[in-house]
C-alpha cells in the first residue's frame, strides 16, 4: 500500500517505520524540522521518504494521523484533498496538555474528524496502545498469541485494508463496529495510558481480548 504519514511523532514516526520494513511505500510528513522528516525516511528503509503532507497525501491509498488534536485541522489543510482516502486515525481528541478529552459521550474525535474530512473513509486503529510497546509487539510477531487491536469505521473495504497494516505491526485486530463506537475506545486509551504511564510497570503495554470457550 502506498501510505502517507501525517505526524511524524512519536506514534506516526514508528508505525511509518513498520509499515517501511513490511514494504508498503511511505512519505513521512508534517515534523518541524525536514532533517527529522529525511532521517526518519532513511532509516525506515528504501520503500520510505519524506514529503509535504501534500504529497504524502497525493498518491495515498491510505493516511495515518497522528497529530494531536490542536493540530488536526492544519495537518487536514496542508495535506488537501483526501476524498476517497482511507484515514487511519491514532489522534485522540485530547485537551493542550493531554489530560482531558476535548469530545467525548456524544460523538468521538473519530466521528469529529469524518465531519471534517467528509468524503475520506475514516478508521480509528493504532490509538490504543502507547507508542513505546509498537517495536516490541512487531519483534514478537511470530508468537503464536499476539495482543489485539481494536479498530472500528464505516466503510467495509477500508476497515479491511487497515486490519490488514494492524497484522503487520503485529497486533490482533479486533473490528469493534461501526466508527461510533470510537466513543467507547477513545476513553479506554484514558485507561490504558494511566497504566502505561503512571503504573510502575512502564510504557509498554499491550492488551489482548480473549472469548472463552464454555
Ligand atoms: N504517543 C502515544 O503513545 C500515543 C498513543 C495513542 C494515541 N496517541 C495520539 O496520537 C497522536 C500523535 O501523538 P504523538 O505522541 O505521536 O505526538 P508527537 O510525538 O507530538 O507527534 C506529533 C507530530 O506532529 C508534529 N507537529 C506538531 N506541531 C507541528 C507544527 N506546528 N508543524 C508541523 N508539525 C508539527 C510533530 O513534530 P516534531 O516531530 O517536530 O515534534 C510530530 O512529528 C495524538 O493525537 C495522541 O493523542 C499517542
Amino acid at each position: 500500500m502506498r501510505i502517507g504519514i501525517l505526524g511524524s511523532g512519536r506514534m506516526g514516526g514508528k508505525l511509518g517505520t513498520l509499515f517501511a520494513r513490511v514494504g508498503h511505500d511511505v512519505v513521512f510528513s508534517y515534523a518541524r524540522s525536514e532533517q527529522k522528516l529525511k532521517r526518519l525516511a532513511r532509516n525506515a528503509g528504501k520503500t520510505a521518504r519524506a514529503g509535504t503532507p501534500r504529497e504524502a497525501a497525493r498518491d495515498a491509498d491510505a493516511v495515518l494521523l497522528a497529530v494531536h488534536w490542536s493540530r488536526v485541522e492544519d495537518v487536514l489543510k496542508q495535506a488537501g484533498d483526501l476524498s476517497g482516502k482511507i484515514i487511519a486515525t491514532c489522534s485522540l481528541p485530547m485537551n493542550a496538555d493531554d489530560t482531558e478529552l476535548v469530545v467525548a459521550h456524544d460523538i468521538s474525535g473519530a466521528e469529529a474528524l469524518a465531519k471534517m474530512a467528509r468524503r475520506a473513509k475514516v478508521v480509528a486503529a493504532f490509538g490504543t496502545v502507547p507508542s513505546e510497546v509498537l517495536f516490541s509487539v512487531f519483534e514478537a510477531k511470530r508468537r503464536a498469541t499476539r495482543p489485539s487491536l481494536v479498530y472500528c469505521g464505516d466503510d467495509r473495504d477500508a476497515k479491511d485494508a487497515v486490519a490488514g497494516l494492524i497484522r503487520d505491526v503485529g497486533f490482533d485486530p479486533v473490528d469493534a463496529g461501526p466508527l461510533r463506537i470510537a466513543r467507547h475506545t477513545e476513553p479506554f486509551t484514558l485507561l490504558i495510558a494511566q497504566l502505561a504511564y503512571e503504573g510502575d510497570r512502564g510504557p509498554e503495554l499491550a492488551y489482548r481480548f480473549e472469548w472463552r470457550a464454555r
